[in-house]
């Protein structure tokens, strides 16, 4: 299928006071405004700036996502965040299962498919991420880990429009390294099979690859077959780095 919109999404991690962020995100506005572009762009920031982000890039076309969100709407759970509340700040996407969270958190796939379930309960697209460790990649394991997180992570309910998979390998993310093309291509080409098997419509997921994207690697990376756009981190935090990303695509 080729007829997938690429989503080039900006992860900012723990990073970001209001003022710098407002200033960046406006540069990048005005990249996307003055510059064709094909692709869908999408920060997701802190949740505190979710909403000094939505009221300045009103009007911008850039999506705001989470970068987490509790399984339940409300409840007793100090410093959660529902996914109703984010949709609520002005998001339209959160990121869940991100490999921090797996790892900090303790986030198991079980976990990562409620709070996928219940983004999709709020509205939001649920950006999927999974990958494997570095010892998982050396002892030949990532086709079967990733399968398995997938089959894991996703909710039934989970289809081309409400879900996008974000494959970042561990060991790729901010280190600078990237796995090699044919890497890429060998998991993307597995989770498009796995997708296809299971969803009546997966072959229009959209199946982003993260871990080290920068200006220089973007578009050989892009350019793989089934990768439908990036999840970025650290270049995603200035536009100076973020659009060319962007413009990568096309
Ligand atoms: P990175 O992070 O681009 O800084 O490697 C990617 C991510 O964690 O989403």
């Amino acid at each position: 299928m080729t007829d997938r919109q690429a989503l080039i999404a900006g992860n900012w991690k723990m990073n970001g006071l209001t003022a710098a962020a407002l200033a960046e995100a406006k540069a990048l506005a005005e990249k996307l405004a003055a510059n064709p572009h094909k692709a869908q762009v999408a920060i997701c920031p802190p949740a505190i700036l979710l909403a000094p982000l939505a009221a300045s890039l009103s009007g911008s076309g850039i999506l705001l996502g989470g970068q987490d969100c509790h399984a339940k709407a409300s409840g007793a759970h100090t410093g959660d965040i529902a996914a109703e509340q984010l949709k609520d700040a002005g998001a339209a996407c959160v990121i869940v299962g991100h490999s921090e969270r797996r790892a900090d958190h303790g986030e198991t796939d079980a976990i990562v498919r409620a709070k996928a379930e219940a983004a999709h309960r709020a509205g939001l697209i649920a950006i999927v991420c999974l990958g494997e460790t570095l010892a998982q990649r050396d002892g030949g394991e990532t086709l079967k880990v990733v399968a398995s997180q997938l089959r894991g992570s996703l909710p039934d309910d989970a289809n081309a429009a409400n879900t996008v998979i974000a494959y970042e390998p561990v060991w790729a993310i901010g280190t600078g390294r990237t796995p090699t093309l044919e890497q890429v291509a060998e998991v993307h080409a597995l989770i498009r099979r796995e997708l296809r098997a299971r969803f009546d419509d997966g072959a229009g997921f959209r199946i982003l690859y993260g871990g080290s994207v920068k200006p220089d690697n973007a578009a050989q990376l892009m350019a793989v077959a089934d990768v439908d756009g990036a999840l970025v981190g650290g270049a995603s935090l200035k536009a100076g780095d973020f659009w060319p990303i962007i413009a990568a695509k096309g």
